[in-house]
């Protein structure tokens, strides 16, 4: 479910026209509703209210800080990656103490930020990077909390570049070694064993790979039990996936009914890292039809938004909905296959490849749905363009959250050194 809908075949976002922003925004512009952000993070803790977990939104999906402040005051916690996210989510007003830290490539200055700011864990991948944050916690005089990522090696049945959860990828230790690690514990006197994370991939529609996870994960906590090894947290990664064609998502309720029970006998406390679930369906790119192409064997809708501005189809071949701002009586009416495509000096920029769309002319507004998670996170100012405006609805107003670049934050870093002036 969302909040952009049409309203006597205008699009809507909330209470707002759509087209309307587009006469005060110049396009290509990223669109969210507060509305429709709040109500999927909300389903969350809902379906899952018996347990209160903690549900830290996975920063990566859309780091804009209005979101993470959104979310942030709604309750949630924050899944970083970097020492740029963990700036931005403490930025964002998140308490150190929900804020929990994944990556394989931690750097030693990130680690004592991050150590610094008693973050509430780490989710530690690898040995070397163990003993790196064992040692930067000694340097500082802090203790700093772990938990060790495991890889449960389960086929999630997605995309294999989001795939992480199987042994041939480069995420989480084995359960053979995080064993010997944990037994080894008493090595590592500046840090605190708290718990056991797993992430097994993202845009994952089915329950069966998390239940097959977590169960592995229930048994080796049972293991650990019987040592009298205690352990306070189990984080369930984020992966959770949502409709952008048909594909028919486990609800949230659907989703905590095959779990529950499973973390429920873990006995421990339980956390959730969600990003797309949370953000993917509460945005959109909007973009104008700039030319129509035809040639001997393509139509070509050519719009002024790139892949620069959103990656997905060009890098894992996905598909976005695309819908006109203003639908036409005849909407129901698919004209011929056009590719929507982008003005970069790529083959690979497109939104869509021999997609039936109702008729469009130039100057017509488009909406790429499903833009929210992934769309502004991944963009880049390839091909010298402008990084869009990001603008977020509330009921009937709405606001720009980021501005868009100018020609000046092209250049403003670069530097012509003496020798070439
Ligand atoms: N936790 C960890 C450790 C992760 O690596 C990720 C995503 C998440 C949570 C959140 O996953 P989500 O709930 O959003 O599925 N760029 C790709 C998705 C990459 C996901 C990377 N890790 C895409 O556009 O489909």
């Amino acid at each position: 479910m969302h909040e952009f809908k049409y309203k006597n075949n205008q699009l809507y976002c909330e209470a707002v026209r759509i087209a309307d922003i587009t006469q005060k925004v110049s396009t290509p512009f990223y669109l969210y509703s507060y509305a429709t952000l709040l109500d999927h993070y909300r389903k969350l803790v809902k379906a899952f209210s018996s347990i209160k977990p903690l549900v830290c939104y996975s920063m990566k999906a859309n780091s804009n800080l209005s979101i993470c402040r959104a979310l942030v005051k709604a309750g949630s916690g924050l899944d970083i990656v970097s020492g740029g996210e963990l700036y931005k989510a403490l930025l964002a007003g998140c308490s150190p103490k929900k804020i929990v830290y994944a990556s394989v490539g931690k750097t030693e200055e990130e680690i004592r930020r991050a150590v610094a700011r008693e973050i509430l864990f780490f989710n530690v991948e690898s040995l070397p990077e163990l003993e790196l944050i064992n040692k930067v916690a000694k340097d500082i005089g802090k203790a700093a909390s772990v938990a060790l990522r495991i890889n449960p090696d389960v086929e999630p049945g997605t995309h294999t570049y989001i795939t992480t959860g199987k042994l041939t990828n480069k995420f989480g230790i084995d359960f053979d070694a995080a064993y010997k690690i944990i037994q080894n514990r008493a090595k590592f006197s500046s840090l605190n064993f708290k718990g056991l994370h797993i992430h097994i991939g993202s845009q994952i529609i089915q329950a069966g790979p998390y239940v097959l996870a977590i169960k592995k994960m229930a048994s080796f906590i049972t293991k650990l039990k019987k040592e009298l090894i205690g352990i306070e947290y189990l984080n369930i990664g984020g992966g959770l996936g949502i409709i952008y064609a048909q594909e028919k998502p486990q609800t949230a309720e659907e989703f905590s009914r095959k779990v529950l029970p499973i973390l429920k006998n873990t006995g421990l406390k339980i956390i959730l890292e969600p990003g797309r679930f949370i953000v993917g369906n509460a945005g959109i790119l909007v973009t104008k039809v700039l030319y129509l192409k035809k040639t001997p064997l393509k139509n070509f809708v050519i719009v002024d938004a790139g892949m620069n501005d959103l990656i997905r189809p060009s890098l894992y071949g996905a598909y976005h909905e695309i819908l006109p701002l203003r639908r036409t009586q005849d909407a129901g009416r698919r004209t011929n296959k056009v590719d929507v495509v982008g003005p970069i000096c790529e083959s690979g920029d497109f939104f869509a490849k021999d997609r039936r769309l109702p008729e469009v002319k130039e100057g017509d507004y488009l909406s790429i749905m499903g833009a929210g998670a992934y769309g502004f996170s991944m963009a880049s100012n390839y091909n010298c363009r402008l990084k869009p405006a990001e603008v977020m609805v509330k009921g009937d107003k709405f606001y720009i959250v980021r501005k868009r670049d100018s020609y000046l934050d092209l250049v403003r870093k670069d530097i012509i050194p003496g020798f070439l002036k």
